[in-house]
């Protein structure tokens, strides 16, 4: 029978790591970070310069694979090349996009952006990967979504939506993965400094370097927790807000950001 695949830890010895959204920011950093535990990386992004610097400098430990998560035959052929080569032990589908928008901003061109990249971009790496892993009962698979999946948050209407649509699809299916051997992992980080979040003109709480995240992300990995969330005190403040009900959320939230002077 098939270990638990809640209680699997994915090691260099199993396979190699893949991971999308590569070439920058918390995608760059974990990729790093993995190499320095041991592992070799394969890495996703549509830069494709950049993608073929970073496996330059890492002596053969990053394997450059170029290719855009909106496209799933692009996203198939990787995790069969990646298979045939070394076998996938760990998928990190961490590719996104955020632009944030008011409800005047609010269009139809961005929030497709969004839905395209952030869920149906993991959905097209989530399905050949998850599909691989079956077959052999084992392997690890980890989403990354937002904090912003927690509650809406002011112009995060697009983006939050498919963070929270994240954080549903890793629980629905870790029920039928563990059985399988296969572990699924959710990864909601709070602000982290990245060109991503260059676009903010506030003050970002708790703000973290794209190192720490990404040690945050790697060590995670190596623990048996279905979600790996921080900063911590961050994470608990925005999740400890699902228990108020939306009227009042929403009310205690414009209080608290100054928006009723609006
Ligand atoms: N930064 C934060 O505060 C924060 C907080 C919570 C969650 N997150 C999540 O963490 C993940 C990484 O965010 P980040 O801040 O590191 O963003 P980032 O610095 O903007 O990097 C985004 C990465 O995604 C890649 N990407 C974008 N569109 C792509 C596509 N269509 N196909 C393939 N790759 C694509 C980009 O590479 P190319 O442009 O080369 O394709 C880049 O490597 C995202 O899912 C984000 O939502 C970030």
């Amino acid at each position: 029978m098939a270990e638990n695949g809640a209680d699997y830890i994915p090691r260099p010895g199993h396979g190699a790591a893949w991971i999308t959204g590569a070439s920058a920011g918390i995608g760059a950093a974990v990729a790093g970070k993995l190499v320095e535990n041991g592992w070799t990386v394969y890495i996703t992004a549509r830069s494709e310069e950049k993608l073929a610097a970073m496996a330059a400098a890492s002596g053969g430990r990053m394997i450059a694979a170029p290719g855009d998560v909106t496209d799933p035959a692009a996203m198939e052929a990787i995790v069969a090349r990646i298979e045939a080569e070394q076998g996938l032990a760990l998928a990190i589908l961490n590719a996104g996009v955020y632009i944030p928008m008011t409800a005047a901003e609010f269009n139809v061109e961005d929030a497709r952006k969004h839905f395209d990249v952030n869920l149906q971009g993991v959905v097209n790496g989530l399905v050949p990967a998850m599909r691989t892993m079956l077959t052999k009962n084992t392997g690890c698979l980890a989403l990354v979504a937002s904090v912003a999946g927690y509650r809406g948050l002011p112009k995060a209407g697009a983006y939050g939506a498919t963070k929270a649509a994240l954080i549903n699809m890793a629980e629905a299916l870790a029920y039928n993965l563990y059985p399988e051997g296969v572990r699924i992992s959710l990864i909601c980080p709070g602000f982290v400094e990245t060109d991503a979040t260059s676009v903010n003109d506030f003050d970002m709480p708790f703000l973290m370097q794209t190192d720490e995240a990404a040690r945050r992300i790697v060590d995670g990995l190596q623990t048996t927790k279905f979600e790996i969330a921080f900063p911590r005190r961050f994470a608990f403040l925005l999740k400890s807000f699902r228990f108020l009900p939306a009227k009042w959320y929403i009310a205690l939230g414009r209080k608290a950001l100054g928006m009723d002077r609006d």
